[in-house]
């Protein structure tokens, strides 16, 4: 099969379209013919050798992708999938390929309002925001969530699965015209950080309960001074940095709490109850057209240096889809 690889770590032009051997699926696992796959900021780490895959993980980059099951391997026979069956799944790598092994807990079905080819751009946003808001964060109706970087694949379903579930949604951006989409999405709240500070918007709005943040040092005091009294801050990227002082003081005095984490590295089994959560919480609310997949736009997949330089650059809203 063709696959993207990474010739030598660097910029986008590091990654290539070149045949590798295909991928036989092993114990528990299910293979499925790709469709398409999504891009994700943690795919440009890999390609700078920043982000290397977790230990049995495919080597190629791509941490979701939507096709057609090829093949059930051992011990799958009873999983529920069949030979043919589309679908979208959740991945530790290698999306960025004609085929891909994954474990069978993985997979998702197609949601039947979503092409299949959208399909590649929900999995890893959705249990990254299922996780975060509800399991780690949980956000519940009527509380006012802050979500940094409102435009991004992840911002634009945090929004929609945000107001699903019943809460005020706050967003920042570094346009208007990305504050516009997130307002269109359901976002009550927006603030463009390159000309407002959003703590002091926060706090005139009566302050966060839950943050889900991507920036990580340079805004933790910032988010703790944005937070009500019981707020939470999810951490999921470190954009601004991997370190702080942290005014404990404050933290006491308003009973916050900060957690951090990342869905690649999580063990299988973890993986997999996520996804049966999204299955059972989220994807009802795909199925009813309260969340739609945000696509900016789809390229062929021998042009993901593109698409990773459109990444780069910010210039896109939702998600960067890659088609076979
Ligand atoms: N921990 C996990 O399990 C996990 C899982 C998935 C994703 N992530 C992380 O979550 C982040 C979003 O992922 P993605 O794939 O959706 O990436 P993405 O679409 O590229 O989003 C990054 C966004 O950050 C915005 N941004 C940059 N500086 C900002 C600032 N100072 N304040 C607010 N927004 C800012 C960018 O646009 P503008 O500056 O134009 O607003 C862009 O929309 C990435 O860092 C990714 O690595 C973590």
């Amino acid at each position: 099969m063709y696959a993207i690889t990474v010739t030598e770590p660097g910029g986008p032009e590091a990654l290539s379209w070149s045949e590798v051997p295909d991928p036989v699926p092993g114990e528990g696992e299910i293979l499925v013919e790709v469709a398409a796959t999504a891009v994700n900021r943690a795919d440009v780490a890999q390609r700078e050798g920043r982000y290397p895959p977790p230990a049995g993980a495919p080597e190629y980059p791509g941490l979701e992708c939507s096709g057609t099951v090829a093949a059930l391997g051992p011990g799958t026979e009873d999983s529920g999938w069949s030979v043919g069956d589309r679908v979208c799944a959740l991945l530790s790598g290698g999306g960025y390929a004609e085929k891909v092994a994954v474990p069978a807990g993985q997979l998702l079905p197609v949601p039947s309002k979503v092409g299949l080819v959208e399909a590649a751009g929900l999995p890893e946003v959705a249990c990254t925001v299922w996780s975060n808001l509800v399991m780690v964060g949980g956000l519940r109706a009527g509380e006012t969530v802050l979500v940094h970087g409102g435009g991004s694949g992840i911002g634009t379903f945090a929004i929609q699965f945000a107001r699903a579930l019943g809460a005020r949604v706050a967003v920042t951006a570094g346009s208007d015209e990305k504050l516009a989409a997130c307002r269109e999405l359901g976002a009550e709240i927006t603030v463009n950080y390159r000309t407002e500070d959003f703590t002091e918007r926060l706090r005139e709005e009566g302050g966060a309960d839950l943050i889900l943040d991507i920036m990580g040092g340079s805004y933790l005091d910032k988010n703790l001074r944005s937070l009500r009294t019981g707020g939470r801050i999810t951490t999921i990227a470190l954009m601004g940095g991997r370190s702080a002082e942290l005014d404990l003081g404050r933290m006491l005095a308003k009973r916050l709490s900060v957690h951090a984490t990342t869905l690649r590295s999580r063990p299988a089994d973890e993986k997999a109850a996520i996804v049966a959560g999204v299955l059972e919480q989220v994807w009802p609310l795909v199925e009813d057209g309260d969340i739609r997949p945000v696509v900016d736009r789809s390229l062929p997949m021998h042009e993901a240096s593109e698409a990773h330089r459109v990444m780069e650059a910010s210039e896109h809203t939702g998600k960067i889809l890659l088609t076979r």
